[in-house]
C-alpha cells in the first residue's frame, strides 16, 4: 500500500542534508534545535558551524556561553541557545555524554519537547514514536480530511493519535522523515504539488479537491484595544458618578462619566472634549490633572483607563445620567472593576484629594 510508496518516494527524492547521513543523537539534536528556529536553507550553515566548532557534545558542553551565542547569532530566541548549552553540560555530567535512548527520557531535558524528543528517538534509536510538527499536521489533515482545528486541544490529541496510528512501526526513522519531507516539498501550504504526490491515491482531499481548506485553524481572537478617559469631577466632597446602562458588561454598576478615545489622551484634549461632548458644562472653568492610569484585561478587549481629576470653579450641573455622591459614600455603591481599582488607588492618596 501507500506507506511503502511513500518510503520509496522519500528514498528517491529526499534532499541531501548532512543530518540525514548520521544517526548520532548529538547531531540530530543540534539539527532539530536549529531547524526549530529557521528554514532548512539557512539552518544548514548554522548546523555546519556548530558541528565544526563542537564535533562532540563534550566540546559543546565545554564551550563558553559567549562562543555559543556568537555562533547562534542571527537565529534569535537566545534562550534556546542557552538551554542547548545547559543540556549539553547535563548530558556530559549525568550521562557520560550519551543521550537518553527514548522519547520520554529525552523530554526531561531542557529545551527538548515532544517534537524534538520524537525526532531524536526515532531517527537515532528507531523508536516508533511519531513526530508531529506543522508539516505533519498539514499532510495528515489533508490525507484524512480532518476538519478538527489543529490548534485546539481536541485537535492536538487527535492528530497525535492519527500520527501514531499512521506510523510505520517497522521503519520509524524513514517514516517520520518521509512525512516531514512530503509536507515540506510536495504537500506545501499554498501550492501543493499533488501531481507528484506519492500518496494521492489515498488522499481524501485530493479526491474532493478541498486540499487548500486544510489544515483547519481556529482564528485567534482579535483583541480590541480601547482607551477610556474617566472624568473624576468632584466639588466640596462630592463626586459625579454614572451608572452603566443596559447592554453594558458592567450594567447596573457605577463608575465615572467617561470619554473614549482612539489613543491615550492628554489633559488639554480631554478638556476640549469635555466641553464638546457635554455642553451643559460649558462656562464652568476646570483645573485638570491626570490622576492615575489603570489597565483592565477582558477576553476580547484590553482597556487602558486614565483617570482625570477635574476640579470646577463652581458646582456644575450633572453630566447626563450622572449623579452627585458624597466621597465617603462611594464604597457603598456597586462599582465597576475599573472604578474599584481607582478607588483603591485613591484611598492611598486620600490626603491629596
Ligand atoms: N525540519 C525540521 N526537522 C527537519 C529535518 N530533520 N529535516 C528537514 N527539515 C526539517
Amino acid at each position: 500500500m501507500s506507506l511503502k510508496t511513500l518510503h520509496i518516494w522519500y528514498q528517491q527524492n529526499k534532499r541531501d542534508l548532512p543530518w540525514r547521513h548520521t544517526q548520532d543523537p548529538y547531531f540530530i539534536w543540534l539539527s532539530e534545535v536549529i531547524l526549530q528556529q529557521t528554514r532548512v536553507d539557512q539552518g544548514l550553515s548554522y548546523y555546519l558551524k556548530f558541528t565544526t566548532h563542537f564535533p562532540t557534545v563534550f566540546d559543546l558542553a565545554a564551550a563558553s556561553q559567549e562562543q555559543i551565542l556568537k555562533l547562534w547569532q542571527g537565529l534569535g530566541y537566545y534562550s534556546r541557545a542557552r538551554n542547548m548549552h545547559q543540556t549539553a553540560q547535563l548530558i556530559v555530567a549525568n550521562f557520560n555524554g550519551v543521550f537518553p535512548d527514548n522519547s520520554l527520557d529525552l523530554q526531561k531535558l531542557k529545551g527538548i519537547g515532544p517534537y524534538t524528543a520524537a525526532a531524536i528517538a526515532s531517527f537515532s534509536y528507531n523508536e516508533p514514536v511519531a513526530v508531529v510538527d506543522g508539516n505533519v499536521f498539514r499532510v495528515l489533515s489533508r490525507l484524512f480530511e480532518v476538519a478538527v482545528p489543529i490548534n485546539s486541544t481536541e485537535g492536538k490529541h487527535l492528530f497525535n493519535q492519527i500520527a501514531a496510528e499512521f506510523m510505520d512501526k517497522k521503519h520509524p526513522a524513514i517514516h517520520n522523515q518521509a512525512i516531514m519531507e512530503l509536507g515540506a516539498m510536495v504537500c506545501k501550504p499554498q501550492k501543493p504539488l499533488c501531481g507528484t504526490c506519492p500518496v494521492r491515491a489515498i488522499c481524501k482531499t485530493y479526491s474532493s479537491g478541498n486540499f487548500l481548506e486544510f489544515p483547519v485553524k481556529l482564528k485567534k481572537l482579535k483583541v480590541r484595544e480601547r482607551h477610556f478617559n474617566y472624568l473624576f469631577i468632584h466639588f466640596k466632597g462630592e463626586v459625579q458618578v454614572k451608572q452603566r446602562q443596559k447592554g453594558d458588561i458592567w450594567e447596573g454598576l457605577y463608575d465615572l462619566p467617561l470619554l473614549e478615545s482612539e489613543i491615550k489622551s492628554e489633559t488639554h484634549t480631554i478638556l476640549n472634549n469635555v466641553y464638546e461632548c457635554h455642553p451643559e458644562l460649558r462656562g464652568i472653568e476646570f483645573t485638570i490633572q491626570r490622576k492615575t492610569d489603570a489597565k483592565h484585561i477582558l477576553t476580547h478587549q484590553r482597556i487602558f483607563a486614565s483617570f482625570f481629576e477635574l476640579i470646577p470653579s463652581q458646582k456644575p450641573t450633572c453630566i447626563q445620567e450622572s449623579k452627585w455622591v458624597a466621597l465617603e459614600h462611594l464604597k457603598k455603591i456597586p462599582a465597576s472593576r475599573l472604578f474599584e481599582k481607582f478607588q483603591e488607588k485613591l484611598n492611598l492618596q486620600e490626603d491629596k484629594i
